[in-house]
C-alpha cells in the first residue's frame, strides 16, 4: 500500500500570483485614501517623529547582542499571530498568515530555491518585537535611514517630519549626513531577521532581502544611491525580486497555515534549526 507522506500537494495553497501582470498592481499600497488610512498615518507619523539617530543607537544597543529571548523560528511565527501590522494599508489579518502568503507565492514561482521560499517565510519575523512591547512605530513600516535628510520618496515625507528632533540638526540634514546613513533604523521586522542570517545562512542575498526588504525609498523610490556600496548595488535585483512576492500575495484569502507547516518546518530544519538567539 502506498504511504502518503505530509500534505496532498494538491490541497496546498497558493496564491494566484504572476508579477509580471499588471493587473490590481495600483491597488497596493494607497497612502492616500483607503479604509484602513488613518491607521497607517497616524504610525508612520508616531514613527518620523521619534525615529531618530539616538533612538536607533539605543535600540542597536537594546537588541543588538541577541540575548534579548530564545525561542525556534516557528515560536517566533506563531507569535505572529498576535500582530495586525498598523502600517499596512493592504493587511488588516495577522502577519504570521501574510508569511505564509509570501512563501507560497515565491514557492509557485521558484519551486527551486527553497532557501528563497524560506526567506519568504521569515522575512517579517522581527515584528515579534511589537508583540513583547516595542510600539508598533518603532518595528513595522518602510524604513528610512537616519542621520541625513528624508528623501522624497518616503510614505508620507511631506507631512510627518515636521516634529523630528533630528531634523533641527545640522548634522543631520545634509543626503549624506552625519550618521553616514544606515538604512532602517528602528525598524525591527527587517533587523531582528539577523538572528536568522547569523545562524549560518549559507547566501547573501538571502541576508540582503531580510534586512532591506522594508527600504522602500531605495529599492522601489530610487532614492538614497549615495549611501550605496557596489555590494548593495549588486544585491538590489535580488531584493526587488522577493518584493513582487511580499507585496502581491497579500489578499484575504488566507491560507491553512496547519496544512502548510510540516513543509516549511523541513525547511526551517534545514537552514535555521533548533533555538535561534534573538
Ligand atoms: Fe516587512
Ligand atoms: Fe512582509
Amino acid at each position: 500500500m502506498k504511504v502518503v507522506v505530509g500534505p496532498d500537494p494538491s490541497l496546498v495553497y497558493r496564491p494566484d500570483v504572476d508579477p509580471e501582470a499588471d493587473k490590481d498592481k495600483d491597488s497596493f499600497r494607497n497612502y492616500t485614501s483607503g479604509p484602513l488610512l488613518d491607521r497607517v498615518f497616524t504610525t508612520y507619523k508616531l514613527m518620523h517623529t521619534s525615529q531618530t539617530v539616538d533612538f536607533v543607537r539605543r535600540k542597536h544597543a537594546q537588541f543588538g547582542g541577541f540575548s534579548h529571548k530564545e525561542m525556534t523560528v516557528m515560536e517566533a511565527l506563531d507569535m505572529l499571530d498576535g500582530l495586525v501590522d498598523e502600517s499596512d494599508p493592504d493587511v488588516d489579518f495577522p502577519n504570521s498568515f501574510h508569511a505564509f502568503q509570501t512563501a507560497e507565492g515565491i514557492r509557485k514561482a521558484h519551486p527551486d530555491k527553497d532557501w528563497f521560499q524560506l526567506v519568504g517565510l521569515l522575512h517579517d519575523l522581527g515584528k515579534v518585537l511589537a508583540v513583547l512591547g516595542e510600539p508598533q512605530w518603532a518595528v513595522v513600516g518602510d524604513t528610512f535611514p537616519v542621520g541625513c535628510r528624508p528623501q522624497a520618496s518616503v510614505v508620507f515625507c511631506d507631512s510627518t517630519f515636521q516634529d523630528n528632533p533630528d531634523l533641527q540638526d545640522p548634522r543631520y540634514t545634509e543626503e549624506v549626513g552625519g550618521a553616514g546613513g544606515g538604512a532602517g533604523a528602528g525598524a525591527g521586522g527587517a533587523q531582528l531577521g539577523h538572528p536568522v542570517a547569523r545562524a549560518g545562512w549559507p547566501l547573501p542575498q538571502a541576508f540582503y532581502m531580510i534586512r532591506f526588504h522594508s527600504f522602500y525609498p531605495w529599492h522601489t523610490g530610487g532614492d538614497y544611491g549615495q549611501l550605496c556600496s557596489q555590494q548593495d548595488l549588486a544585491m538590489l535585483p535580488w531584493v526587488q525580486e522577493f518584493n513582487k512576492f511580499d507585496l502581491y500575495t497579500k489578499c484575504p484569502d488566507l491560507p491553512d497555515m496547519d496544512r502548510l507547516r510540516p513543509y516549511y518546518q523541513g525547511l526551517i530544519d534545514k537552514y535555521c534549526p533548533g533555538v535561534l538567539h534573538w
